[in-house]
């Protein structure tokens, strides 16, 4: 039987942090058995914010490498640069002429920028745009992407909606697939962990980096001995994440009192080392195999290639093109 697709990407924008990995990276791992898998480093929509080649080559390298060794399987993923695929750009260029200004201008990527006076690139305004040829392309009824994407995913819906109006049914309407509890994993401060905020835990850190960051996490003036609300308390929500099976037990130290939080941060850094350890491993052995990374890439690429086209074949001729 044919399994399921299920699409996402990442930008190459800067070093993934657990909130990436938690948010996006790791449901795809965890699916990579029953659905067939696209995993995509999307460089082309990272051009709206890196623009030094050299950087982005190298941010590109990385992100792959974290991929990798956060756990996809490159014999079951269909791992792949976003610029391999021609076909990204032109299907972009086709739903720009379908959508309105206005419309797009909802976006929040977009907006965002604006309200803070910043003027955004047409690149920027588009993003949506490109994000949707990125999943229509495909044929995937699941994007995993934490919250903040919600909006992008549902963007890209309606242009299916409005394409298929016009031009008959060609386009499955994607579904995103938001995990509820690591909709929005906390930075150090409290806010969206986020690599524009500088509130991160590095994934791929090292101990002193990741140590540096888990000190750094925002806690209230509370004594040991204090009982305190698990909700409230960041640490907890981020060793919920990490450590599950280990969680109820600090829940419990925290709402009768006597754990500090100097002794939960310990506890939380102890199970994202734990965590990490064999993520590392993986990594840096695909590092010291630069050949099997760019073998891979190419496989990738080639595969979501061979589906793209057959898809973009049909849409050149639906609008005319051929
Ligand atoms: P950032 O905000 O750090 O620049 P990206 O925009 O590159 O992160 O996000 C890559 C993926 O990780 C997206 O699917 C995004 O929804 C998810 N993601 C990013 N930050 C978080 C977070 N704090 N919690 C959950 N998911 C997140
Ligand atoms: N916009 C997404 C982000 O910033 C990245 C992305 C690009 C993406 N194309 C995609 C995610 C397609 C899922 C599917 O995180």
């Amino acid at each position: 039987m044919n399994k399921k697709r299920m699409l996402s990407g990442i930008q190459p924008t800067g070093a993934p942090h657990i909130g990436n990995y938690f948010g996006m990276i790791k449901q795809l791992v965890d699916s990579q058995e029953s659905y067939e898998i696209f995993a995509m480093v999307v460089n082309y929509h990272a051009l709206t914010t890196v623009v030094n080649g050299k950087q982005l080559q190298d941010n590109t390298k990385n992100v792959v490498l974290d991929f990798l060794g956060a756990g996809l399987d490159p014999e079951k993923v269909i791992l792949f640069k976003q610029s391999d695929v021609l076909e990204h750009t032109e299907l972009t260029w086709i739903f720009n002429c379908l959508v309105t200004m206005p419309w797009l201008s909802r976006a929040h990527a977009f907006k965002d920028k604006t309200e803070k006076g910043i003027e955004a690139s047409v690149g920027l305004f588009d993003y949506p745009i490109l994000m949707s040829a990125d999943i229509l392309l495909y044929d995937v009824p699941v994007v995993p992407v934490g919250e903040d994407q919600r909006q992008h995913v549902e963007m890209a819906r309606e242009i299916a909606r409005k394409f298929n109006g016009l031009y008959g049914e060609t386009f499955i309407e994607p579904e995103e697939k938001i995990v509820k509890d690591v909709a929005i994993v906390p930075g150090t401060d409290g806010q969206k962990m986020s690599k524009s905020y500088g509130n991160i835990i590095p994934l791929f850190g090292t101990d002193a980096e990741i140590k540096k960051a888990v000190m750094s996490i925002v806690t209230d003036s509370k004594n040991p001995e204090d009982p305190k609300n698990p909700d409230d308390v960041i640490v907890y929500q981020l060793y919920k994440l990490v450590a599950p099976e280990k969680s109820d037990k600090m829940k419990t130290q925290l709402e009768t009192g006597g754990l500090g939080y100097g002794d939960a941060k310990k506890m939380l850094l102890e199970a994202i080392l734990e965590m990490v350890a064999p993520m590392r491993e993986r990594r840096a052995y695909y590092e010291n195999n630069p050949d099997l990374v760019e073998k891979i890439l190419k496989q990738g690429g080639e595969k979501a290639r061979y589906v793209a086209q057959e898809k973009m074949s049909r849409v050149r001729k639906l609008v005319g093109l051929e």
